[in-house]
């Protein structure tokens, strides 16, 4: 039995996603989104399911332990980051060990690092003449779009594509694969 909070700072389809895949799964649920930004559209997403959700400031997330304190209340194991830009900071890493899991809009170790978030990943990626692009689904460590990979799927660059076409082909693997990948995950544990 896994307790999954989610973190995401946009729009939230993918955190959509994730909280209507383990609805339906007596293992592990969704207890709360927590985002960064105050008029995030995931807020709406996860209201309309019935999600509790926080907000957060920075100086909430990197200089106390509320946050801490709400993911200890629902005795949450797993963090799972759904367009999640901020770096997450060393207690949350002390405290989730390995527990961790962010998806990236591109195929790591390439266009990944500070700043390569959501439609710059895609304008890079188009930018540089890339044949094929993708999604990774990884662990999170000390640094950016680092840790361990636990699955990638690959789509391909078609030669008239802006960034706004591969962003919905990205979305599309995304939506297909992370709920699962983190089930699988999940499960190996
Ligand atoms: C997703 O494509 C995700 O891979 C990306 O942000 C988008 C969020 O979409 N994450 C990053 O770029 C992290 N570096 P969503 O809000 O519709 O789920």
């Amino acid at each position: 039995m896994s307790n999954i909070a989610i973190f995401a700072s946009g729009s939230g389809s993918n955190a959509e996603q994730i909280i209507r895949y383990f609805s339906r799964d007596a293992n592990h649920s969704v207890k709360c989104v927590l985002s960064n930004k105050a008029d995030a559209y995931v807020l709406e997403r996860a209201k309309n399911l019935s999600v509790p959700v926080m907000v957060f400031n920075r100086n909430t997330f990197y200089n106390t332990r509320q946050v801490l304190d709400v993911l200890n209340e629902a005795a949450i194991d797993v963090l799972v980051l759904a367009g999640f830009l901020w770096l997450v900071p060393d207690y949350l890493l002390i405290t989730f060990p390995r527990r961790i899991i962010n998806i990236h809009p591109a195929l790591l170790p390439d266009f990944g690092g500070k700043g390569m978030y959501g439609m710059r990943v895609h304008e890079a990626v188009i930018r540089e003449g890339r044949k094929k692009s993708g999604i990774t689904i990884h662990l999170i460590d000390e640094e950016y779009d680092r840790g361990k990979i636990l699955f990638q799927a690959e789509c391909p660059v078609l030669p008239n594509d802006t960034p706004e076409d591969l962003a919905s082909r990205i979305h599309q693997l995304e939506h297909r694969y992370y709920p699962e990948t983190i089930k699988n995950y999940l499960q190996s544990l």
